[in-house]
């Protein structure tokens, strides 16, 4: 039996070649290794309404499931499917809540960052870990492929489903494993490497981010302004952060050993790194982009693909509710 994987991607900002080299290309990669299932987590993408405005935000879901298939998901392979597509996780989702301790959500880094002192944020921002612990643990999953700032969200689902087997035995809930790649699990801004590349950051700041759908002269421009430092050291060790950055980008495309890199780019100025490294990025998008671009003019063949894969998604994670349902007494 394979090992079954989940993951998602928020329909949010611009999807950028974090999320690519982190999360994406990782699923497609060990596709034909394991069961997969790949959901766009449209529900957790309200937990920030006021960035979402509803003819955007549907465009958007679309986009990043065109993006998935567009980036090598296999449909034959995989099951693909929107979330809000499945009522079990809303419902798996209230179950969870109510056997969450409130102490264990405040404790959530990323609730803090994003709310910060501000009580009047949505509380599904809160509530956000229970729901991606229900879209993990819906599954049976064994493996969920993310970039390293996902960790403490699947230690979440892990702690919870531990507690809840404790709680009602029958319950059998599988305990989920993080599955984080070598390289490429946290890839930071182009003008700013000591911040994470973010999508939403994307969104309003040129140079930031690589979008997945950018002009080659954009990827140029961002890369070529990326910032570095006064010196010329490309070795992985000692590079300061800008230019760490790059070489991590460059290995991760490139698929080159790190003294290959070294010995092409140490020394030289960092002019000659940005230029391989635009090659690189460019060469790995434009299939995708084309690919992308053939799926945007079949929104049929896009819109089966997500009934077929709902379809699928539901058989399975009925399966799942009902036990815990029955698990806690539920008639
Ligand atoms: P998000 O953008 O938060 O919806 O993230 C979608 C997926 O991309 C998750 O698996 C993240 O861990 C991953 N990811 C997001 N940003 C980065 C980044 N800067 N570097 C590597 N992976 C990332
Ligand atoms: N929180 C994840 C992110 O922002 C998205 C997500 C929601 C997810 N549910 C998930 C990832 C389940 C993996 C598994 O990147």
């Amino acid at each position: 039996m394979k090992q079954r994987v989940f993951s998602g991607v928020q329909p949010t900002g611009k999807l950028h070649l974090g999320n690519y080299v982190g999360a994406i290309r990782q699923w497609a990669k060990h596709q034909d290794d394991h069961d997969n299932i790949f959901c766009v987590v449209d529900l957790h993408a309200v937990t920030i309404p006021e960035a979402v405005d509803p003819k955007l935000f549907r465009a958007k879901i679309l986009e990043v499931a065109a993006l998935y298939l567009a980036c090598g998901i296999d449909p034959e392979k995989s099951t693909v499917f929107l979330q809000s597509h499945v009522a079990e996780h809303s419902q798996m989702a209230w179950l969870l809540n109510c056997l969450t301790p409130l102490g264990w959500l405040y404790r959530m880094t990323q609730f803090k960052s994003k709310a910060g002192n501000n009580e009047g944020v949505g509380t599904g921002l809160l509530d956000y870990p229970v729901l991606m612990a229900a879209d993990i643990l819906l599954y049976d999953t064994d493996r969920v492929p993310v970039g390293e700032d996902q960790k403490q969200h699947i230690e979440f689902a892990r702690d919870l489903a531990q507690r809840i087997n404790v709680m009602f035995p029958d319950a059998k809930l599988k305990i989920p494993a993080p599955m984080i790649p070598p390289a490429g699990a946290r890839v930071m801004g182009l003008d700013d490497p000591t911040a994470k590349m973010s999508k939403s950051i994307a969104e309003t700041k040129n140079g930031h981010a690589i979008g997945l759908l950018d002009t080659p002269s954009r990827i140029k421009k961002a890369i070529m302004s990326a910032q570095t430092d006064s010196g010329n050291e490309a070795l992985f060790e000692s590079a300061g952060p800008g230019v760490r950055n790059l070489l991590d980008l460059y290995e991760v495309l490139s698929n080159q050993d790190r003294e290959v890199i070294e010995a092409e780019f140490h020394g030289q100025g960092y002019g000659k790194l940005k230029k391989a490294l635009v090659e690189q990025v460019v060469g790995c998008l434009e299939p995708i982009q084309a690919r992308y671009h053939e799926l945007t003019d079949s929104p049929d063949y896009l819109d089966q693909i997500l009934r077929h894969g709902a379809e699928r998604a539901r058989s399975i994670a009925g399966a799942t509710h009902e036990r815990l349902r029955k698990a806690m007494g539920f008639v």
